[in-house]
């Protein structure tokens, strides 16, 4: 069964709350104060951006003090009725045990519009007569709807949650998971993060579930993924925009690298140009396009760049009508994906290197390093030396290819 590890690795006491120390003290502070008797603020409003605990750390709060939490659901504040029954409820009577009740209302950034005026208004009332502890969670108490809610209510803040918080506890779950991960990769995770603990246990998750070690390159193409937006952009104004100027300048509005231009354009043509003609017009372009690219590549000659650039944006431009039927979307491109994935490169290279460990007695790691480079310039220069070469190392189609630089 898939169980997601946001949900396997919810705090169940506040002490497996991470981060936000002071605002987490504050509160069990004012929870203990009404042991005294009822205080002057008797709501708490926690506000903060999402997936830094506050909804968690309240359901901790409340199972660490052994009391009941009622909880409030966002839909119900349309109606102020529903409202008022319920927390009227709550907050008069104590449970038939004798249990303290913690009150929730949770998410009230739900509240819209005039019409839940009626809501808040509602809250309001209940926090001024309550006779126990209720708690508000919002993303942001200043907005001007909770204006007067928020006089009567103790505020604290949940902060997002710094770098180095968010990789002990990715690395924590990693351990419980039995994954040794580089430090490198968790870094990334956490920086795309930027705080939010659920989006970067979800990430870690889709990430490394199932595996025994997490690399840096087995995370770093989400790079690419993050800028899909960017570079759907400069797909849209290199396919379809209505001069060929216009299509090149689109490779100036973000810096994407050609390589990986290449990739998105070559991926995502056929899918747009549905006129075989010119789709046959605009796959010539871009691959006279890419003989450029290997002269690039082979001589450094970086001023034949030029020309790449030009086949690959307005070359395509010119090749055809520009007239697509119906919405399509770009896609994220296959061979990208399955280089970086976990069947990269890396694994490829040490396959190959056990090959020619077996034959000539060096150790796997050295002949990445020594023997493969020039296994690499035979490959791509000499097919007879190289065929008795695969024949002799026992390589596959997929270790030639590579060797040949076609993969
Ligand atoms: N501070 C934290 N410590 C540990 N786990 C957390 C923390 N913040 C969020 N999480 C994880 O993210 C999930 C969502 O947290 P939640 O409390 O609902 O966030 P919020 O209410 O701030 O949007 C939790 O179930 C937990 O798995
Ligand atoms: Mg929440």
């Amino acid at each position: 069964m898939y169980v997601p590890w946001t949900v396997k690795y919810k705090p169940k006491t506040i002490s497996e709350v991470v981060g936000n120390d002071d605002a987490k003290r504050k509160i069990i502070e004012w929870i203990k104060s009404w042991d005294r008797g009822v205080p002057s603020k008797r709501a708490v409003f926690i506000y903060g951006p999402p997936g830094v605990g506050k909804t968690v750390f309240i359901e901790a709060l409340a199972r660490d003090f052994g009391m009941e939490l009622v909880e409030s659901n966002a839909s119900d504040y349309r109606v102020a009725d529903a409202v008022k029954r319920f927390a009227g409820r709550a907050s008069e009577y104590s449970t038939l045990f004798g249990k303290r009740r913690l009150i929730l209302f949770d998410e009230l950034d739900g509240i819209t519009g005039t019409a839940d005026k009626g809501g808040v208004r509602v809250i309001t009332d209940i926090v001024k007569n309550t006779r126990c502890p209720i708690v508000l969670i919002a993303n942001n108490a200043y907005d001007p709807r909770f204006s007067t809610l928020r006089k009567h209510c103790f505020l604290v803040e949940f902060k997002r949650l710094s770098k180095s918080l968010l990789i002990k506890h990715l690395r924590r779950i990693c351990a419980l998971e039995g994954i040794a991960a580089e430090t490198e990769a968790l870094r990334f995770i956490a920086d795309r993060a930027n705080g939010d603990v659920r989006s970067a246990v979800n990430d870690l998750q889709a990430l490394a579930q199932g595996k025994k070690t997490l690399k840096y390159e087995d995370v770093s193409w989400l790079a690419y993924r993050d800028r899909k937006d960017v570079i759907f952009n400069v797909l849209r104004r290199i396919f379809y925009s209505r001069d060929a100027n216009d299509a090149k300048m689109a490779i100036d509005m973000a810096d994407v690298d050609p390589d990986m231009l290449f990739e998105w354009i070559y991926e995502n043509l056929p899918y747009h140009i549905k006129n075989p003609k010119e789709l046959a017009s605009a796959m010539d372009s871009l691959s006279r396009a890419d003989v450029y690219r290997s002269r690039v590549r082979s001589t450094q000659d970086w001023s034949l760049l030029r020309y790449v650039i030009d086949l690959m944006t307005a070359g395509i431009s010119v090749s055809w009508s520009r007239r697509a039927r119906g919405w399509v979307p770009f896609k994220f491109p296959e061979r990208i994906r399955s280089l970086s994935g976990s069947k990269g490169e890396r694994n490829l290279l040490s396959a190959i290197g056990m090959k020619i460990r077996r034959r000539c007695h060096v150790s796997a790691n050295r002949a990445v390093k020594e023997i493969i480079p020039y296994l690499k310039v035979i490959f791509e220069n000499n097919d007879e030396m190289a065929s008795g070469l695969a024949r002799w190392l026992d390589l596959d189609d997929e270790m030639i290819k590579y060797l040949r630089g076609d993969l």
